[in-house]
Parts: C-alpha cells; sequence; structure tokens
C-alpha cells in the first residue's frame, strides 16, 4: 500500500466512508457540490463559447504560404464587437507587398471578426480556424456602392450602383479561401428585411465575390446567412470550390443563392453542401442586351457530389441570365431534397445566347416538387430595351440515371415555337411519383429521344430508341404541348 505521510490510503477510504455515512453530513456535501457547480456554469456562461474553447485544443494551422500572419498581428479583436475591417486592410496590404515572393496567409483563429466589406490581393490565402467566424457588419451604410456589373447593365435589383461584396477580389490570380470548417457569416437578416420592406435603394451584395480572377480555391469553410448570392465568380478561370458548406433559411431568405459561377471557364464544384433560400447552384452569363454585349460565355463546368436543398427554386440551375452563352456542364452525383425543383434551366426571350452540352448524370429527387424543369418564357427584364427577337438556342441535354421518390411531376420542359429545345436525351430514368400517373413528364416543343424504358413514360414528343441505340418509334409531334401547371 502506497503511504502517503503518516495516512495509507486504505485509512483515508476508511474515513471517508464513516464520514459519508451520516445522512446530515451527506446532504450538506451534495448541497455544496450543486451550488458550486452552478456557481461555476454560471461564471463561465458569461462567455459560454470562449470557456469551451480555452478547454478544447485548436487544430494549428497548416503553412500553407512561405509567410504566414495572424489577424491579431494587425490589431484584431474576435470579440464579435470591435470592428476590425482596418485590420483586414493591413493584413491583405502586408500580403500584397509579399506577392512576387510567393504571397502570404492570413490565420483567422477561433472567435468573431465583426468588419465591413474588404477586399483580397493575389497569392492569398485566407485561413478560418474551427470556431473562428467573419461576421459582416448589418449597417449598410459600411458597405461601399459599386458599378453594375457591365453584363447586367445595373444592379440586378435596382438601377445604378450596387453594395459591394463582404469579401471581394479583383484582378486577382492564386488566391485560397479555406480552413478547418471556419465561418464567413454575412448576417443577412437585416438586409432580407430591409429588402422586404423595401428600404434599400440599392442591389443588396453577395458575400463573396470574385472578379476577373483566376486559379482560386475555395475549400473546407462555411458561408451563411449572405445578404444576396453566397459566392459569385464572376468572369473568373480555373476555380475549385470543394468541402464547403452553404446555409441560409430556407424561407425567407430572398435570392441567397449558394453559387452563382457567372462567365466563368474551367469550373470545378464538389463535395458540398447547400441549404440556402434560392438556388443551390445557378449557372449564369449575363442579362439580356448587356450580357449578349459582354459576350462572355459560362463554360467546361463541373459540379459533383452535392447535396442540395432548396424549398423556394431549385437544386442546380442554368439561367434564366444566361446571355453570354453556357456550354460544356456536367452535373454528377446529385441529390436534391425536400425542395421546389430538383434540376432547373431557364431563359426568355430577349437573352440570345445559348444553352448546349449540358449532361446530368446520377441525380436523385428526394420529395421534389417538379424534378426535371426547363422554362422559356422567364420574361424578368433588366429594363425595356431588350430585343424579344432575340432568342436563345437551347441543344444536346442530357440525362442519365436520374432517380427519386417522392417527386410530384418529374419532367416539365417547357419549349415554343420561338425557342424550341432541341436534342434532349432521357436514359435510365426511374422516380417514384406522388401524383396521377397522366400528364407528369410534360412537354411542349421538344425534340429529343428516350434510350431504354424509363419511369414515368415519356411525353409523345420524343423519338424511342431502345437499349442498343436502335430507332424504334420516332415522334410526329415535337412540337404538341401537355403543360399543366395545376400539379
Ligand atoms: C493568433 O494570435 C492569438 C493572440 O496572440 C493567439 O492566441 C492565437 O493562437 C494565434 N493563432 C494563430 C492561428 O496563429
Ligand atoms: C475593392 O476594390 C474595388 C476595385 O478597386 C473597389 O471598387 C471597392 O470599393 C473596394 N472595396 C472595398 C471594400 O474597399
Ligand atoms: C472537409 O472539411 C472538414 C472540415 O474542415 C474536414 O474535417 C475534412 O477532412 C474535409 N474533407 C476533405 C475530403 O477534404
Ligand atoms: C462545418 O460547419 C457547418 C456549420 O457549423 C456544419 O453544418 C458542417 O457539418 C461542418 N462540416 C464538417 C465537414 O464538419
Ligand atoms: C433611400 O432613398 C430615400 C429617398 O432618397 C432615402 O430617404 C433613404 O434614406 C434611402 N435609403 C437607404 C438605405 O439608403
Ligand atoms: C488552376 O489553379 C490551381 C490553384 O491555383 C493551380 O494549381 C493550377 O495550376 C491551375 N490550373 C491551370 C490549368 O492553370
Ligand atoms: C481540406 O481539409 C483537409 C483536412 O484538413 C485537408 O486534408 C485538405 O487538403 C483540405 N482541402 C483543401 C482543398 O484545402
Ligand atoms: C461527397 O461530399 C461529402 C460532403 O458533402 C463528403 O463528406 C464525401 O466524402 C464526398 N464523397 C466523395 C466520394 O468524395
Ligand atoms: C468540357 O468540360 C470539361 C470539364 O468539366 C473539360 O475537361 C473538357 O475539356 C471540356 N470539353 C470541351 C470540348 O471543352
Ligand atoms: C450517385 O450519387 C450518389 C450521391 O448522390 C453517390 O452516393 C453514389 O455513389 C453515386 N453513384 C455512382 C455510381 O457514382
Ligand atoms: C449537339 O450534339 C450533336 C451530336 O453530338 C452535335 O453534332 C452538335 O454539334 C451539338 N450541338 C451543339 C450546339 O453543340
Ligand atoms: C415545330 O416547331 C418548329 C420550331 O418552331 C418548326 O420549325 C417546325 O416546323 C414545327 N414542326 C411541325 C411538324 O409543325
Amino acid at each position: 500500500m502506497v503511504e502517503i505521510g503518516r495516512f495509507s490510503f486504505h485509512n483515508l477510504r476508511r474515513s471517508l466512508q464513516a464520514f459519508f455515512s451520516t445522512p446530515s453530513t451527506l446532504f450538506l456535501v451534495l448541497w455544496v457540490v450543486g451550488f458550486g457547480t452552478v456557481f461555476l456554469w454560471q461564471s463561465s456562461s458569461v462567455d459560454g463559447l470562449r470557456f469551451f474553447r480555452r478547454v478544447l485544443p485548436v487544430m494549428a494551422a497548416p503553412r500553407l504560404r512561405p509567410v504566414s500572419y495572424n489577424i491579431t498581428d494587425f490589431g484584431g479583436v474576435g470579440d464579435g464587437v470591435t470592428l476590425n475591417t482596418r485590420a483586414f486592410e493591413r493584413a491583405v496590404a502586408a500580403i500584397a507587398r509579399r506577392g512576387r515572393r510567393g504571397g502570404g496567409q492570413l490565420n483567422i483563429p477561433p472567435g468573431v471578426w465583426l468588419t465591413a466589406p474588404f477586399n483580397l490581393t493575389s497569392h492569398m490565402t485566407l485561413f478560418l480556424a474551427e470556431g473562428a467566424e467573419i461576421r459582416g457588419i448589418e449597417d449598410e451604410r459600411y458597405w461601399p456602392l459599386m458599378p453594375p456589373l457591365p453584363s447586367y447593365g445595373f444592379g440586378r435589383e435596382h438601377k445604378g450602383p450596387r453594395y459591394g461584396s463582404l469579401i471581394h477580389g479583383q484582378n486577382l490570380k492564386d488566391l485560397v479561401i479555406t480552413g478547418h470548417n471556419g465561418t464567413i457569416n454575412g448576417q443577412g437578416q437585416a438586409w432580407w428585411t430591409k429588402f422586404r420592406k423595401r428600404l434599400l435603394n440599392n442591389t443588396r451584395g453577395p458575400l463573396v465575390q470574385i472578379m476577373w480572377s483566376k486559379d482560386i480555391v475555395i475549400s473546407n469553410i462555411t458561408l451563411r446567412d449572405s445578404p444576396f448570392w453566397t459566392l459569385h465568380p464572376f468572369d473568373c478561370k480555373n476555380i475549385t470550390v470543394t468541402n464547403v458548406t452553404i446555409l441560409a433559411p430556407v424561407t425567407g431568405a430572398p435570392n441567397t443563392d449558394g453559387i452563382d459561377p457567372d462567365s466563368c471557364e474551367d469550373v470545378v464544384i464538389e463535395n458540398c453542401y447547400i441549404c440556402t433560400g434560392d438556388d443551390g447552384i445557378a449557372i449564369k452569363s449575363g442579362w439580356d442586351q448587356y450580357g449578349i454585349a459582354y459576350g462572355r460565355p459560362s463554360t467546361n463546368i463541373l459540379i459533383r457530389n452535392l447535396t442540395v436543398r432548396s424549398v423556394m427554386s431549385a437544386g442546380v440551375s442554368v439561367g434564366s441570365e444566361m446571355s453570354g452563352g453556357v456550354s460544356n456542364v456536367t452535373v454528377e452525383n446529385l441529390n436534391v431534397w425536400e425542395s421546389r425543383r430538383g434540376i432547373r434551366i431557364k431563359t426568355a426571350p430577349g437573352r440570345g445566347g445559348y444553352i448546349c452540352n449540358i449532361s446530368y448524370h446520377n441525380v436523385t429527387l428526394d420529395n421534389v416538387r417538379v424534378g426535371i424543369m426547363l422554362k422559356t418564357e422567364y420574361n424578368e427584364h433588366p429594363d425595356e430595351d431588350f430585343d424579344p427577337k432575340v432568342v436563345p438556342l437551347i441543344e444536346n441535354i442530357t440525362f442519365s440515371g436520374i432517380h427519386g421518390q417522392g417527386v410530384r411531376v418529374p419532367v416539365r420542359i417547357l419549349g415554343s415555337g420561338d425557342i424550341p429545345v432541341k436534342g434532349v436525351s432521357f436514359r435510365d430514368m426511374a422516380v417514384g411519383i406522388t401524383y396521377k400517373k397522366k400528364h407528369i413528364f410534360q412537354c411542349s416543343y421538344v425534340q429529343g429521344r428516350v434510350i431504354g424504358s424509363i419511369f414515368p413514360a415519356p411525353c409523345e414528343n420524343l423519338d424511342l430508341y431502345d437499349e442498343q441505340g436502335q430507332l424504334v418509334k420516332r415522334s410526329v409531334s415535337h412540337n404538341s404541348t401537355d403543360i399543366d401547371y395545376d400539379i
């Protein structure tokens, strides 16, 4: 037995047993322990999160650039109250000076780092630790106005300038925004409320907007509650977005699209979870005459392994602003759940441009109202100067491995005499339905084919082929119309 001074553990246990055997002393001890716990809990919950952070070890940020800074080196205070705009500006300026020597990394430690909008620089890595949150200030007077996007002609909601994004970048190359799942929070609630009450005179700003830039990686972070579109790469090349969580309330958060690649090429979006108040993803390329004049398409886009929920709009969309053209898009391993629509293509007379060579493989639709939706009369225009005779071309849209359950209208493809939909193809589709079996594969002005058997049975507009690709029956009614918005 181990001896401690004159006592042994054996003796100690015996005296403790004797002490606790009296009911009144036991009660006293329990009371002291209980009161002490409440006291400790109260004093720590004054700053509960900090208390836990002190206990949990913070994973060290990996060194991803030759030099790395800490936002605290520039006077940043992560208390959720101090405004850190100057600290971010100083940090970005320090990294900009390191540009030719491999750039720099800015670490954001755990805490809430309140800030007004700021600009990023080239050769920069912004690294958000676990428990770090960059939080946008709500007061719109801190948000600078910027000129409208050239391909939109004016702010999306109001004429004239628009609010810039919380985190902004222009003419950059080699930019990384990553972390151990830290958060960029736009505090959109205040903006959504003002938007609904018509208190804003300018278009709301995105959360993160990168323009005229290339070689961009956005990974391992969470983006939440954007005032407007969440992540908006505009006229960029070579962007990878991976392992990103994007969140906003599914209702009451207007226009909070997840990711909007806009006039971008060479884009990969993968392994993301997106649940927002508008489209999960919306591929765009400018609006009517402004987009046609700007003339920059979105092309070579790969979207895979995504889980998306969109109660107000759709999982993955193309359009409706697509006047610079959208082509060569592959969407695969997509799961859309509890949503209004799964896949959507939207355009209108006046857009011009094209939507072609778009393919969707291995899509699961879980309780969505309309599975696949194509609409050619999305008549929202910047002004009255669009030319309705300038129509988009829609060609070569391929669907394979489309599965799901609880879908009301699996397919609704609404082409028109002016905008017929050409070259659609369906293969390996089995979607469980919730409605009567007639008019649930709806078509109008659609030409294309079905290979093998699919469920539900296709509209009469499509040619039928067997599994070996031999023509079984050619349709004689590409232009017939069976669209029923009531179901
Ligand atoms: C940043 O600085 C703070 C305060 O000096 C420190 O507690 C924290 O560990 C640092 N974090 C990183 C990621 O360097
Ligand atoms: C970011 O840079 C752009 C282009 O120079 C400028 O228009 C904008 O006001 C800047 N934003 C902020 C927050 O400084
Ligand atoms: C995704 O991000 C989380 C949180 O940052 C990280 O733990 C995980 O390893 C990442 N997964 C991949 C495949 O990078
Ligand atoms: C990242 O954080 C978000 C929001 O807190 C959470 O929903 C998500 O599951 C986290 N991702 C990972 C990979 O841990
Ligand atoms: C919008 O404009 C009106 C009238 O000019 C003005 O009273 C109001 O303060 C403006 N609101 C904002 C948020 O700028
Ligand atoms: C794309 O960007 C990544 C990240 O900066 C870079 O490693 C890669 O070389 C770029 N690809 C091309 C083709 O430039
Ligand atoms: C994401 O995080 C994981 C785990 O920390 C890391 O292995 C991976 O390299 C990160 N991915 C990117 C693209 O930053
Ligand atoms: C798919 O993405 C999720 C994150 O949403 C990730 O956890 C999972 O590892 C990814 N799967 C593959 C096969 O990359
Ligand atoms: C289509 O896009 C993929 C990337 O998603 C790219 O690898 C391929 O080269 C592109 N095809 C053409 C014809 O540009
Ligand atoms: C289809 O996508 C799901 C995710 O939605 C994925 O789990 C599954 O592995 C994919 N199947 C194939 C054959 O790639
Ligand atoms: C559509 O696909 C067909 C067959 O692959 C091809 O000949 C045609 O050029 C494609 N259309 C467009 C607009 O790319
Ligand atoms: C179907 O509509 C297209 C485009 O509007 C037209 O070119 C074609 O002649 C029509 N076909 C029939 C059989 O009416």
